[in-house]
């Protein structure tokens, strides 16, 4: 690796989330820049560490739940210092329908695991930074965060408000050395996403007609923003949100095809 490769070198950074699609792919991008990388989801994700550890990269991999603040302070406790939190955790809808068709409950289960999920994660890694005088809190918001989807609401409910906790946190803790952002990402080709395009039940092309680039992101597209923004060197950079969706929630006439789709 290169010496610009290093830019993470000594830090700890947490990902929550670690065992999917971003969050995997999270894992290589932060840990190949030098973290030693905490990688936390409902089931650990072992299999990801042994394949990290092969590539020289230092990791742990853990159980966590993000709504449950005794499993967030098991995670946190065990680490001497986190220099850099990604708030990757997210849930679909298991139900794609009209709101007034959902589950009362649907709302607040999409905020508690988005929102106060990240909430929770960033309260409980805010007190080391703050006392270290640096750190890095990353939130996964959403395209979806920015525009409407309908018979999805609550999701885009949840990925709006991480906008209005990041901008909070980043004030408040931005004369303290800690930098708080969003990345939103566009439609990413995650392995869910994938197998369903494969069964039929998800339109490739639907999605990616809509974009400037005409296709879908790649999960590591994603991670390389993170991973700039978790840069000691971006330390001015905090309140924002990274639209990553090559091109698709600026384009005012959907209906009306940009060109042939480009290659996933
Ligand atoms: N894939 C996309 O097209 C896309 C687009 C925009 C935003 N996102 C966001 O990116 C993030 C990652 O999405 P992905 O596509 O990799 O999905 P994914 O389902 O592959 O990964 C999400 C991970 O979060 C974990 N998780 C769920 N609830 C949790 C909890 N309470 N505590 C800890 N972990 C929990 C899941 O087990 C899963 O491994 C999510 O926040 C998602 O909303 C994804």
């Amino acid at each position: 690796m290169s010496a610009i490769d290093k830019e993470l070198d000594n830090m700890v950074a947490i990902i929550t989330g670690a065992g999917g699609g971003i969050g995997e792919a999270l894992a290589y991008e932060l840990g190949r820049c030098g973290a030693r990388v905490v990688l936390g989801d409902l089931t650990s994700p072992e299999e990801l560490a042994v394949k990290l550890r092969a590539l020289g990269i230092e990791c742990r991999a853990c159980v966590l739940d993000v709504t449950d603040a005794a499993s967030i302070a098991a995670v946190v406790e065990a680490e001497e210092r986190v220099d850099i939190l990604v708030n990757n955790a997210g849930i679909m809808q298991p139900k794609i329908a009209d709101h007034h068709e959902q589950d009362a409950s649907l709302l607040p289960r999409m905020l508690d695991v988005h929102v106060g999920g990240a909430s929770l994660m960033a309260s409980a890694v805010l007190p080391g930074m703050s006392q270290r005088g640096s750190g890095r809190i990353i939130n996964i918001g959403s395209v979806i965060g920015h525009v409407g989807l309908q018979r999805r609401t609550a999701y885009s409910v949840a990925k709006s408000a991480i906008g209005g906790l990041t901008r909070g946190l980043a004030l408040e803790y931005g004369r303290r050395g800690i930098t708080v952002n969003t990345v939103s990402p566009g439609y990413t080709l995650t392995e869910p996403l994938r197998r369903k395009m494969a069964e039929g039940t998800l339109d490739y092309a639907l999605f990616a007609e809509r974009s400037a680039v005409g296709r879908w992101a790649d999960p590591t597209e994603i991670a390389r923003v993170v991973r700039f923004l978790a840069e000691p060197s971006s330390g001015f950079i905090t309140g924002a949100d990274w639209l990553v969706d090559g091109g698709y929630a600026i384009n005012g006439n959907p209906g009306e095809s940009l060109g042939p789709l480009s290659k996933p």
